[in-house]
């Protein structure tokens, strides 16, 4: 068939992506190594690419809009039954989109329960800990442990399933996130531009909270 090389993702999405998938480890490693002070570093910087992210897929480029690929039941099971139209495109499919949302809540929930963690007596807290009786952040604790195998399970079905695309649909999706490009039908067009004002924004935004949970969310008036 004839492609053509199609700008598919922008450099935000490519960039908080590789960010996520080296955070997550070495979040597993620091916590396991109770190396506190790196987990937490890891946790604020993965909470603010978390925000950044989802700020961005309101206002950031067509790929990376929630609208754009976040579609209904009947989009899924319509693809679910062979028809792909939708996904003849670029950009996440009505199925991955599933997943694109059920891994950014799953490492939302994740960070939020361990800003909470801890015990104030006996190791190191999370900056929200203080908010919450030690009874409360005892067992906000035990599922922030808990969680880290919820996160797991969909990072696995989300390596299965890029494995799957790869090996038996053939398509380059690893590539076209590394590069941001991928081999397309030619009618397809490239992304929207990058919205580079709109990016600024997302980022001050995301570093305003960071900064907030850091200093213990204090009151805001
Ligand atoms: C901790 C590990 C990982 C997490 C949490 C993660 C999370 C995500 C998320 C949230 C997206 C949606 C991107 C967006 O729209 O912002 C995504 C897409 C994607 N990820 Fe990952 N990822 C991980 C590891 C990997 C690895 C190791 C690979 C490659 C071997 C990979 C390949 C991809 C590809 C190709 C897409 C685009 C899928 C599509 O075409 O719809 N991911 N990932």
């Amino acid at each position: 068939m004839l492609t053509r090389t199609v700008r598919i993702w922008d450099l935000p999405v490519r960039l908080t992506h590789w960010a996520f998938a080296l955070i997550i480890p070495a979040m597993w490693f620091t916590g396991e190594e109770h190396m506190w002070d790196w987990h937490f570093r890891l946790g604020l910087l993965l909470l603010g690419l978390l925000v950044f992210r989802i700020i961005w897929g309101f206002l950031g480029t067509e790929t990376a809009r929630f609208a754009s690929f976040v579609k209904g039941p009947t989009a899924v099971l319509r693809y679910l039954g062979g028809n792909h139209e939708d996904s003849a495109t670029k950009g996440h499919n009505p199925l991955g989109a599933l997943s694109v949302l059920a891994l950014l809540a799953a490492m939302l929930v994740q960070v939020g329960l361990g800003l909470f963690s801890g015990d104030p007596y006996d190791g190191a807290t999370g900056p929200l800990n203080p908010l919450v009786g030690v009874m409360t952040a005892d067992t906000i604790t035990e599922l922030h442990e808990v969680f880290f195998y919820v996160v797991v399970a969909l990072i696995a079905v989300h390596l299965a399933a890029i494995a799957f695309y790869t090996a038996i649909k053939k398509q380059k999706l690893v590539g076209a996130m590394i590069t941001g490009s991928g081999e397309k039908a030619p009618g397809v067009p490239d992304n929207t531009p990058a919205p580079w004002g709109r990016a600024l924004v997302s980022l001050i935004i995301a570093f305003a909270v960071v900064a907030w949970v850091w200093a213990g969310a204090p009151p805001l008036a």
